[in-house]
């Protein structure tokens, strides 16, 4: 129990050190009276050698998760699996993958160099979940070539293996039962919201509600044409908010509904 705590602890730390909106919003909450509870944590991975989700998972299942549910975005050649704790208080796993054959040769060679040129961790275990980039800065071109095709493929590439978001969970929260009540607060603070495909994704027929912030945005180097170094500032991470619905049997839903994670996914998007 302490090893998943401590794995819990270490995702927050590295994802609320370049997400400051999170730890900001997290804070009006608690100060609100709720308990911010987390509905799942999500990453993002290339999916491809050693950081595939089948290479990836195993970490999860030394911890106790089980995948519960597997998901497929065609339009943003994605795969992503699900996983749930047998502890409900523990926050479900969100590991979404990018699959590199499905794009154009130039995108598919620079994926796929990154995973070849990664350097795991050693005794990699649960670190290589929060490790970042595992591989040398990508170029200013490369960046370029890869957000051309996928805004996904140029996070990953700059970011690396990291939580993508946290999900807040809607339903014990007192005050603020519904996902927009929770947008207007947080956009009152002057937080910005993904507006793509509404604000609210998902109704309560389809038995999930979500919503989320835009991404914060973190400078990062990428090598440029004269082998120099150069900053550039890059999306980093946002904050999700959840609500779930019973089903017919009065069991609330715990999976994803691949419509709303497409538009949740353009959260990172660069304007
Ligand atoms: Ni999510």
């Amino acid at each position: 129990m302490n090893e998943i705590k401590s794995f819990l602890d270490c995702l927050w730390n590295s994802y609320s050190k370049i997400t400051p909106s999170a730890q900001k919003i997290k804070s009006i909450f608690e100060n609100e009276g709720e308990i911010v509870v987390n509905d799942h944590i999500a990453f993002r991975t290339i999916d491809a050698g050693d950081l595939s989700i089948t290479y990836l998972q195993p970490h999860l299942f030394k911890l106790g998760y089980k995948v519960f549910d597997t998901y497929l975005f065609k339009e943003k050649k994605l795969i992503a699996n699900a996983y749930k704790h047998p502890d409900p208080t523990i926050p479900k796993i969100f590991l979404s993958g990018i699959q590199p054959n499905y794009f154009s040769t130039d995108v598919e060679k620079i994926l796929l160099r990154l995973v070849e040129s990664a350097t795991l961790p050693w005794n990699a275990d649960l670190d290589i979940l929060y490790s970042g980039t595992l591989w040398p800065n990508i170029t200013e071109n490369e960046y370029v070539t890869l957000l051309k095709e996928s805004e996904y493929a140029a996070w990953v590439a700059t970011l690396g293996i990291r939580p993508n978001h946290f999900t807040v969970n809607v339903n014990v929260l007192r005050k603020y039962n519904s996902v927009e009540s929770v947008l207007n607060l947080v956009e009152r603070y002057g937080f910005k919201i993904n507006e793509s495909g509404g604000r609210v994704k998902g109704s309560k027929s389809i038995l999930l509600e979500q919503g989320s912030t835009m991404a914060d945005t973190v400078t990062i180097d990428l090598v440029g044409n004269d082998g120099n170094l150069v900053p550039a500032v890059v999306p980093s991470c946002y904050y999700e908010f959840a609500l779930r619905h019973p089903d017919k049997e009065g069991n609330l839903y715990q999976g994803f509904v691949e419509k709303s994670a497409d538009k949740i996914f353009e959260s990172t998007d660069v304007k």
